[in-house]
């Protein structure tokens, strides 16, 4: 019997849309406003889902307050107010899209918690812009 259990959590950060190998007028085509070389920000809201069977003592398919600070430690503290592209190690060679974003969280959180959980990621970078890793 397997139970799905989700943390909501929020950032929110700078970022700029490029590709390197590109001519600025091929990546203004292509990314539009998001190619703005001052960057922009977002808030970005996302829900990390663990999937698994509740602990027969507990009742817990995983502790929410220990996810909590699992998420704060090796995310929220690395990503939050910060700029994407230049603070953080992650996305020196790695455009910094909401795609890019979800996986890189799901890699960090997938070393952090046990394999016997399923995780996935769902991430906004608006309302209206949603990602999730992974699609299944
Ligand atoms: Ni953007």
């Amino acid at each position: 019997m397997k139970i799905a259990v989700t943390r909501k959590e929020h950032f929110n950060a700078a970022h700029r849309l490029f590709n390197p190998d590109w001519t600025d007028e091929k990546n203004d085509a292509v990314f539009g406003k998001c190619n703005n070389p001052n960057f922009h920000g977002h808030n970005y809201d996302f829900f990390v889902t663990l999937i698994g069977e509740p602990d027969p003592d507990t009742g817990y398919v995983y502790d929410l307050k220990k996810l909590s600070d699992i998420i704060k430690e090796h995310v929220l503290d690395v990503f939050d107010h910060k700029n994407l592209n230049l603070d953080t190690p992650h996305f020196k060679n790695l455009n910094p899209t909401a795609e890019n974003i979800a996986l890189v969280i799901w890699r960090i959180l997938r070393q952090q918690i046990d394999n016997q959980y399923e995780l996935k990621i769902k991430l906004y970078e608006t309302e209206r812009n949603i990602v999730e890793y992974p699609a299944h």
